[in-house]
């Protein structure tokens, strides 16, 4: 593996879209077509792993067992690492994920209460210990996650949304255990500022790992 491969993570609401929509043009005027943004569940250009985002998204399943959701992520997961990332490194791309195994290991693993090592050791099948360089890690407490969707986007709400606080709020406690655990590959920054300061520290965080390389 040659190229780069960065995750942003944090619960709903934190700003992750909305800042990788301003870094995408900076970094596409750096590095052109070495540039692949993707997301999960599901991936760019990956009609298996989109298939499967369909079904874990979908408000028609509101009473999908919890085993059977976070095996669904993890075999999207695992399609989408083997036919789109995997690929793009191996062709020098830096290659940037909306979320990716972390949200299974704080939604399923702590939101779900499955347990972070169960559904830790379940990506470890589909990743085969492939991880991300780097993850940037939206720090933010989740009712202001909540409220800045509530207030921009009320037609378009998936089962996700639908949680209860308690959910959330272990949602949030299983990132922080993670960024703990991992503080070499999981960068922090502060979701709860303006957008501005939040898209230059995620900005910051992007460019010490690419720079890294070079
Ligand atoms: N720093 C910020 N301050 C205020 N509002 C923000 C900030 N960042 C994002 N928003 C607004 O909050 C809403 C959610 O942001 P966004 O969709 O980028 O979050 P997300 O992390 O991608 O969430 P999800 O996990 O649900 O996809 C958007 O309407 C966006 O404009
Ligand atoms: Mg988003």
């Amino acid at each position: 593996m040659v190229g780069k491969f960065i995750s942003f993570e944090g619960p709903e609401g934190a700003g992750k879209t909305s800042v990788l929509k301003v870094l995408m043009p900076r970094l596409q005027k750096q590095y052109g077509s070495q540039l692949l943004i993707t997301r999960e569940p599901g991936g760019t250009d990956n009609p298996v792993a989109e298939a499967i985002r369909d079904v874990v998204l979908s408000p028609a399943y509101p009473t999908m067992d919890i085993r059977t959701e976070a095996l669904l992520y993890a075999a999207s997961r695992r399609e989408h690492v083997q036919k789109t990332i995997k690929p793009a490194l191996a062709a020098n791309k830096i290659v940037l994920s909306d979320r990716f195994v972390d949200s299974s290991i704080a939604y399923q693993g702590a939101g779900r209460e499955l347990g972070m090592d169960n559904v830790r050791a379940l990506n470890d099948f589909a990743l085969e210990g492939f991880l991300p360089d780097c993850t940037v890690y939206f720090n933010i407490r989740p009712e202001i996650g909540l409220e800045r969707i509530q207030a921009h986007r009320q037609n378009e709400i998936n089962r996700l949304d639908l949680d209860s606080i308690e959910f959330h709020q272990r949602v949030s406690a299983g990132y922080h255990q993670l960024a703990q655990q991992d503080p070499k590959r999981i960068v922090v920054i502060d979701a709860e500022q303006p957008l501005e300061q939040v898209i230059e520290d995620a900005w910051q965080a992007v460019n010490r790992v690419l720079k890294m390389e070079e």
